[in-house]
């Protein structure tokens, strides 16, 4: 199950993500927002993040005008490792070395082509499970 989040500046684009999610057959729970009228990226930040932190939804994709706003109120969450990602080695990494669970984009950094590809390389990239990442990501959460 994956959480999914935006606001306005993101509205658009996560249209396209959900479509993109149903057509492989992903399930996702939207916690919004549900228009492009301006709300406030916070709220819904920690919507998703805190399905993604209980075990509700196993990762998160959250989406704003820059992707940063969102991203820093998504890691507020205790074990939260929101990636801001715009590039395929970024997503493929962050999965890779950081176990990130929750993948934040910028609507108008990149266009929705780039973003859906984005979206399957977190989505199918498995955490390596290296003993240094491992240690590394303990550290965070200390
Ligand atoms: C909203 O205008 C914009 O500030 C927001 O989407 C995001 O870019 C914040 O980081």
């Amino acid at each position: 199950m994956i959480a999914l989040g935006c606001d306005h500046g993101g509205f658009a684009m996560m249209q396209e993500v959900k479509k993109h999610l149903e057509q492989r057959g992903l399930e996702y729970m939207d916690f919004g927002c549900s228009s492009e009228e301006s709300v406030d990226y916070p709220e819904y930040a920690k919507l998703a993040a805190g399905a993604v932190a209980s075990g509700e939804c196993d990762k998160g994709i959250l989406i704003c005008g820059t992707g940063i706003g969102i991203s820093i109120a998504a890691n507020k969450v205790k074990g939260i490792r929101a990636a801001l990602c715009h590039d395929c080695f970024s997503a493929q990494a962050t999965r890779e070395h950081n176990d990130a669970n929750m993948l934040a984009m910028g609507a108008r950094v990149i266009g929705p082509g780039l973003a859906l590809r984005i979206v399957d390389i977190f989505l199918d990239t498995p955490f390596s499970n290296d003993e240094r990442h491992i240690r590394r990501i303990d550290m965070i959460e200390e």
